[in-house]
């Protein structure tokens, strides 16, 4: 889920000299998702709570303590690899006909005495199946200017000669929204080198690398076929703190909060999220939470990613054992090559 491009360079073809033999490092970076940890938008109460779904985008100018790269004396950089995650996208199709369901809830049932119900019954619904997780324009935009950047930190790698060369390569899963942010990404870098009669650029679709937890067979049946795996989940899922938000949606609506379940206030969530993401706008969905709401959904978000992705099993993570031998073994080799 969370790995989807996997981009690798490898040496300027002038290696360094026997005198400067001692001064050979190499390099990891590895981006993952970071949360947004500055209310830098200081627009919307929510703006913080995208958990896995901040956008590269809002981080680029923010420096996030630990991260700003400084090479050690004298080291030149031999390798990147970097581990990035699709762009931003559309929903998915399974969170679209829940967000179908509680807008026509609402345009059904609500009472149409209150402004707020009026304002959510005269919302369109522009969000549909076929978007299906794809990429957004605005998930373009952020690989392009996204692989500019990397560029421009490491102009001996990212260079013209390295890519003419084929010393660049990319990885990526075989879903579409990651395909195509590889495309980006690859686009951003010709434009950046000036390279602008290229074919598209050259990936290889790997998903045993890439989604290597759809190639794992324990990790299936232990966790992502086993349907108690993620049985704290449906506990909180049914707990007092979702309770009182689905009570307080309810009473906001004027609906029963019988007619109220937790996957729609999920889809609320979203809604809120998604309008404000992909069209900057703060929509009435946000005004059906509370901030202390959001905070329990973006939980809610987290305690499912820790048992089905994360720290939960410990077959979650061993399952990537590939992916990051292949990793360790590509920098042991970039380094032998060096020490060559
Ligand atoms: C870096 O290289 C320069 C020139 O070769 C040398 O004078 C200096 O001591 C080196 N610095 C470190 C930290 O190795
Ligand atoms: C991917 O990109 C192609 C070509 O740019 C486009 O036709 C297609 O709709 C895109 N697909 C997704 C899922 O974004
Ligand atoms: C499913 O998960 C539960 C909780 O971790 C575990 O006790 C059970 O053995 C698992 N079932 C299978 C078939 O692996």
């Amino acid at each position: 889920m969370l790995r989807c491009l996997w981009l690798r360079l490898s040496g300027a073809a002038s290696v360094p000299g026997p005198g400067r033999a001692s001064s050979r490092c190499s390099l990891l970076i590895l981006c993952v998702s970071i949360r947004l940890c500055a209310a830098s938008l200081g627009r919307s109460p929510w703006a913080e709570y995208y958990g896995t779904k901040s956008r590269y985008e809002v981080l680029s100018g923010v420096s996030v303590p630990g991260t700003d790269w400084l090479a050690p004396a004298n080291c030149t950089v031999l390798q990147v690899n970097a581990l990035i995650r699709h762009g931003t996208r559309y929903p998915t199709r399974k969170n679209v006909p829940r967000m179908v369901e509680i807008h026509q809830l609402i345009r059904e049932q609500g009472d149409v005495g209150s402004s707020l119900v009026q304002a959510l019954a005269g919302w369109h619904m522009w969000y549909n199946e076929r978007m299906d997780g794809n990429l957004h324009p605005l998930g373009i935009s952020e690989m392009v200017k996204l692989a500019k950047r990397l560029s421009a930190r490491f102009p001996a790698l990212f260079a013209v000669q390295s890519y003419k060369e084929k010393r660049l390569k990319f990885l990526t899963s075989s879903k579409h929204r990651c395909v195509n942010s590889t495309k980006s990404f690859i686009q951003g870098l010709e434009s950046y080198l000036n390279l602008p009669d290229q074919e598209g650029g050259q990936w290889e679709v790997n998903d045993g690398l890439m989604r290597f937890f759809d190639h794992c067979e324990k990790f299936k049946n232990l966790v992502e076929n086993n349907n108690t795996a993620l049985h704290q989940v449906e506990i909180f899922k049914n707990g007092p703190e979702m309770e009182r938000i689905m009570s307080n949606m309810a009473k906001k609506l004027g609906i029963s909060p019988s007619a109220i379940n937790a996957n729609m206030v999920e889809a609320t969530f979203y809604l809120c999220t998604y309008e404000f993401i992909l069209k900057g706008v703060i929509s009435p969905w946000c005004d059906l939470l509370e901030e202390e709401d959001v905070e329990v959904l973006e939980y809610l978000g987290d305690l499912k990613q820790y048992w089905k992705r994360s720290y939960g099993y410990k077959i979650n993570g061993l399952s990537s054992y590939r992916l990051f031998q292949d990793l360790f073994q590509y920098m042991d080799q970039t380094i032998e090559e060096s020490e060559r």
